[in-house]
């Protein structure tokens, strides 16, 4: 069921608190390095500004621990930087969150004024989900936005407590929140077949709960990255020094037996003698890979072959990097299936953090269908989990 979107509230002359995610990558000197998250939230905010709005942004950067003596590098000064430069008019900056600058600059606010307050988890109420935190957050506004997909699997108090304040009618989601759950649902629910996954990155043990709920429901799981070796150790083949979970080769076997042929693992292997980027490399056919030696990346046939299932495919997921893609000598394998995710004529989806880092990267981000903004949102998404902060959201009658 649909959920009520801000296009369905009364905004004219009110003041609309919108839960963001500007938990952004930042370089050493605390400059953006990806702005991503913040640009895929400017329909919803130029929507409320359009309809005579006043718009209180709230989001929370990184993971502070609610004490200002450690907590100050977790401002949210730069992003309301940025997002003045995106929205091309001055947006206000509070210095707290909930605090004497928070009141008296939501009490100031016009309509068609920005203000973004400063990081929600720098007050210890919003992890617990408080409720007095929570009714002090609300009551700076008069209608509630939840446009922060990225944490939509966080039961904090910005994103559950706080809408359960307002009434029904003044609770809403935003354009990215509506997006990327009408993208899951279609690809949980009825996607375009052949419809397949390729799965990479670092551990199995973060995937299989998706691994879990999606193999069902599709046709092939090409599986890459350094998860190949525990599946490859599990099967009693060598990995060499190849990163390995060793206390997770049963659930590997079991995973294996569950899906039959739809797995498919590599044909070749890119191997190294150390993760340095430095050190020597050799491609490796098959499944073994030698003694002193690391599986870094997918081969070539593999590349090939992925790249052909994924051209042809009518639905793809892909989350997780194929080998250690940070690292120029070692990206071949990812940029090959990024590449073929922007040639398939199907329904692309990409998810993850680093995954997304990697749409960017190898510049297929705008020629994929969706590159989601969630890392472990989509995750959970995929998962077959459900969020209260949706559940708090009425459905569209
Ligand atoms: P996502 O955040 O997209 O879900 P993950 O967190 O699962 O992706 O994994 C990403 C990481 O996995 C990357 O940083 C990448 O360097 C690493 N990785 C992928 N393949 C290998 C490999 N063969 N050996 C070592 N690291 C790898
Ligand atoms: C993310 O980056 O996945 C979201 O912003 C949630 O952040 P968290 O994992 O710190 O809750
Ligand atoms: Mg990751």
């Amino acid at each position: 069921m649909a959920k009520r979107t801000i296009a369905d509230l009364n905004l004219k002359g009110r003041k609309c608190l919108i839960r963001v995610d500007f938990n952004v990558p930042q370089g050493k000197d605390g400059s953006i390095s990806d702005d991503r998250r913040i640009r895929a939230a400017l329909p919803t905010i130029r929507h409320a500004l359009k309809e005579g709005a006043a718009v209180i942004l709230v989001s929370h950067l990184g993971r502070p621990t609610g004490d200002p003596a450690t907590d100050g590098p977790f401002t949210l000064a730069p992003v309301a930087t940025r997002l003045g430069e995106l929205l091309g008019q001055p947006v206000v900056h509070a210095s707290d969150t909930v605090g004497p600058d928070a009141q008296a600059k939501a009490a100031a606010l016009k309509p068609g004024d920005v203000l973004l307050l400063e990081n929600v988890r720098f007050n210890k109420g919003e992890k617990k989900g408080d409720a007095a935190f929570a009714a002090a957050l609300a009551g700076l506004a008069d209608c509630y936005v939840n446009d922060a997909f990225g944490t939509c699997h966080r039961d904090e108090a910005s994103m559950v407590a706080v809408p359960e304040c307002k009434s029904p009618g003044d609770r809403a989601i935003g354009f990215l929140v509506a997006k990327e759950v009408e993208i899951l649902d279609k690809l949980l629910g009825h996607p375009a077949k052949p419809m397949i996954a390729v799965m990479g990155g670092a551990k199995v043990s973060d995937k299989i709960g998706v691994i879990t709920n999606l193999l069902p429901k599709i046709d092939a799981l090409l599986v890459g990255g350094a998860m190949t070796y525990t599946f490859l150790k599990a099967q009693g083949h060598s990995t060499g020094g190849s990163r390995v979970e060793a206390d997770k080769l049963d659930l590997a076997r079991q995973i294996l037996e569950a899906a039959g042929p739809k797995l498919r693992l590599p044909l070749d292997h890119l191997v190294s003698k150390s993760l340095d980027p430095t050190s020597e490399t050799m491609v490796v056919e098959g499944s073994d890979i030698p003694d002193g030696w690391i599986g870094i990346d997918i081969g070539p046939k593999t590349i090939a072959a992925y790249g052909e299932a994924v051209r042809n495919a009518g639905t793809v997921i892909w989350n997780g990097p194929m080998g250690k893609f940070e690292d120029e000598p070692f990206r071949k394998g990812t940029a090959g299936v990024a590449a073929a995710m922007a040639e398939s004529k199907g329904i692309t989806v990409v998810g993850g953090g680093e995954t997304a880092e990697a749409a960017e990267l190898f510049g297929v981000a705008e020629k994929v269908s969706h590159v989601s903004t969630g890392g472990g949102a989509f995750l959970e998404s995929l998962e077959g989990k459900t969020f209260n902060s949706l559940k708090v959201i009425p459905d569209l009658n």
